[in-house]
């Protein structure tokens, strides 16, 4: 049986090796190259490809792959938004993910970002890199003084929630799906206007669904508290930027931490030194002084990278041997 992996990066290649070394009876191989409909063909005389990437999985792709007769793909990552799932419905295929990965990779960066945004760090590195070794005006907030309001309670929004707690904040959150262990503890408010009136930071843990699309708004925006920290290290799609430099603008919004951007594909995980900048609103949003931009590297730890490469090959496995698949993902 033979794997086939697309989009290995050089961090990730140790870890496709040592389970490729535990599984001398399959036949594994990769490139560095992203999964399109001109590079299916890489993977000629596999029986399942291991990918990601956040480039769509357009229905050309699917095709491609199912031309060479591949329908088992597993993904290294959470998100399946970027999948035609109705394409990969009509060719039959499976399809896994790697669901829990580390969220502490993400929940940390969350934190650690919540934590540099309340005490202006950016602002404060700026001036000692000029020499400017003055306190004043770049005060601090700490974070035990925060209401943190967490939107989606799922694996990543907890272990924010307890790293939260550990600062000594106040934190709430909000989830249709309410955690029983955290309800009995009191943490839901009962809808997301409540949220917004309550928080003075707000951190998005849900995926981005046609449902989530924007919801943070101009409308959802007006109803949150004056000066209140918006943190989003989960999927661009979720916040109308536009809605959100208006209300930095204004001052509304005090900080903006931002690890996934909606016009990220193509754009981050690049390098465009020397080069004409891309995205005007998102150069705009890098250089202001509280706005906090990472590209989309909440998850990247060695941690995270070694479990997401090690599952989805284990996950790939169990479909190529037609057994029972771990994680699936619902394809339709
Ligand atoms: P999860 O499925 O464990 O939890 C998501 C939770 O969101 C669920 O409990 C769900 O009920 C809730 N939810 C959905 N819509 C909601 C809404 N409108 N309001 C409130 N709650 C809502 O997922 P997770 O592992 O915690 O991951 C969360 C998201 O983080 C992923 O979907 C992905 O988009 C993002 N993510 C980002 C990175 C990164 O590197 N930045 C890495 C991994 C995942
Ligand atoms: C995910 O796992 O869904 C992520 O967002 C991380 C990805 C960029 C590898």
């Amino acid at each position: 049986q033979k794997i086939f992996a697309f989009s290995i990066r050089k961090d990730e290649e140790p870890y496709v090796k040592e389970w490729a070394n535990e599984h001398p009876d399959i036949d594994v191989d990769y490139t560095d190259k992203l999964l399109t409909p001109e590079t299916a063909a890489l993977a000629k005389g596999a029986d399942g490809v291991v990918v990601y990437q956040q480039l769509d999985y357009t229905p050309d792709t699917l095709q491609a792959l199912a031309n060479e007769g591949i329908t088992k793909m597993s993904l290294r990552n959470v998100g399946v938004d970027n999948i035609d799932m109705d394409k990969a419905k009509e060719l039959g295929f499976e399809i896994t993910n790697v669901p829990v990965y580390s969220p502490n990779a993400i929940a940390e960066h969350a934190a650690i970002q919540t934590a540099r945004i309340l005490r202006q760090t950016k602002v404060m590195d700026e001036k000692i890199a000029k020499g400017d070794l003055r306190w004043a005006p770049t005060i601090g907030h700490e974070v035990r003084d925060q209401v943190i309001g967490v939107v989606g309670t799922g694996h990543i929004g907890r272990v924010y929630m307890q790293i939260m707690e550990g600062y000594g904040a106040k934190v709430i959150a909000y989830d249709p799906f309410e955690n029983p262990e955290l309800k009995a503890k009191g943490y839901y408010v009962d809808n997301l206007d409540d949220l917004y009136r309550q928080a003075t930071v707000i951190s998005l843990h849900v995926p981005a669904t046609k449902e989530n699309y924007h919801m943070i708004n101009a409308d959802s925006i007006a109803k949150m508290r004056d000066g209140v920290t918006l943190v989003n290290c989960s999927r661009g799609a979720l916040v109308d930027t536009d809605a959100v430099i208006k209300a930095l603008d204004s001052g509304k919004i005090f900080g903006f931490v931002m690890d996934t951007y909606e016009n990220e594909v193509g754009i981050f995980n690049a390098n465009w030194e020397g080069k004409d900048f891309p995205d005007a609103r998102l150069n705009d949003l890098i250089h202001r002084p509280n706005v906090l931009v990472t590209p989309h590297t909440a998850f990247y730890t060695t941690h995270a990278v070694r479990n997401m490469v090690i599952k989805a090959f284990d996950n790939n496995i169990e479909l190529v041997k037609g057994e029972k698949a771990d994680t699936p993902v619902k394809v339709g």
